[in-house]
């Protein structure tokens, strides 16, 4: 008999056409994700989860599933959504997506921190409301990138693979990460602390994880010691950056401009005060979203629901401590 699983929505063929041949699975097929009640029904006495970032997978859900649970399956880098504790303590491995996401990701935050400093989308909306009337020297001034600061907050993959963007547009890098433990010298860039790095940078681009030290680490201090010409981009995960204190420092020109492919929430209300400015750029959480990207992230879901299944090593796993005797 094939073991039974959940998948919360509908993933690209690359990694569902694998979960179909081997599994005996029941797909959500709903736009929306399901809801709590309908995730805690459609769990009950599956083998395996495969989930998304919007599915908030917590002890309760585990139990739900029963002790048969054998592997969560996360479509994302970022596993903030399921509760690790919970899951090794239950000897549940959780998978994750790492790399495959990386490049897609690494343009997506480059391509924010240029439209934001060159103001594309006014540009748009200048010409789509009709005031284009003529070339004019003081029109729509922004910044530039040669020779500025690039401020990465997070020097994993993708901060690294920021690092080496940076260098063919002539920037210095620098760098915070707290968890780094070894120096790489492959990239170009300087570790400093997060205050040089906030006074420092001309563009801050924001990689890393969503954990309670990086919960709103970009508050309204941290936004006062931002030049006012800077730039803040975040594609990581939402609460990294308070909004509040974001929508008064963007309102009072403290900062230039943001680009924000994540919020807190998500989606973002559409009375949101932030969608009144014209220096932010706010986008649902695409950075990831090449088709590239996504089919590999698909797959490799996948190749973790499945290695778990059959109780292998997943080939990425986010707690490889159950493994332990
Ligand atoms: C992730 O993978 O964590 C991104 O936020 C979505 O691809």
């Amino acid at each position: 008999m094939k073991p039974k699983v959940f998948v919360t929505r509908i993933i690209p063929d690359r990694g569902l056409d694998l979960i179909k041949e081997a599994c005996e699975a029941d797909i959500w097929e709903g736009h929306l994700p399901p809801n709590r009640t309908e995730l805690l029904q459609r769990v009950q006495s599956v083998d395996g989860l495969l989930c998304l970032l919007t599915d908030k997978v917590d002890g309760q859900l585990m139990d739900a599933a029963g002790s048969q649970l054998k592997v969560i399956s996360n479509y994302a880098v970022g596993f903030d959504n399921v509760d690790i504790e919970a899951a090794t303590a239950r000897k549940i491995p959780v998978g994750n997506t790492p790399d495959v996401l990386t490049d897609a990701t690494a343009d997506f935050a480059f391509t924010l921190m240029m439209s934001a400093g060159r103001r594309i989308l006014e540009g748009d909306r200048y010409v789509r409301n009709g005031n284009w009337q003529t070339w004019e020297p003081m029109l729509l001034l922004g910044t530039e990138m040669k020779n500025t600061t690039l401020g990465l907050v997070g020097f994993g993959r993708i901060g690294k693979a920021m690092a080496r963007r940076a260098v063919g547009f002539d920037m210095r890098v620098i760098y915070y990460d707290p968890s780094e433990t070894k120096l790489d010298p492959d990239v170009k860039a300087t570790r400093v602390d997060l205050e040089t790095l906030l006074e420092e940078s001309d563009y801050i681009s924001l990689h890393t994880p969503l954990t309670p030290d990086t919960r709103h680490l970009i508050d309204s201090e941290a936004l006062s010691k931002m030049k006012p010409t800077a730039v803040l981009v975040n594609t990581s995960r939402g609460p990294v950056v308070d909004l509040e204190a974001l929508y008064e420092a963007l309102n009072s020109k403290r900062i230039f401009a943001a680009g924000l492919d994540v919020t807190e929430p998500e989606p973002l209300p559409v009375n949101h005060p932030l969608l009144t400015l014209d220096n932010v750029i706010i986008v649902p959480h695409i950075a990831s979203a090449s088709k590239v990207a996504r089919d590999k992230m698909a797959w490799m879901a996948a190749k973790n629901l499945i290695a778990g299944l059959k109780s292998e090593h997943l080939p990425n796993c986010v707690n490889p401590q159950v493994y332990l005797r």
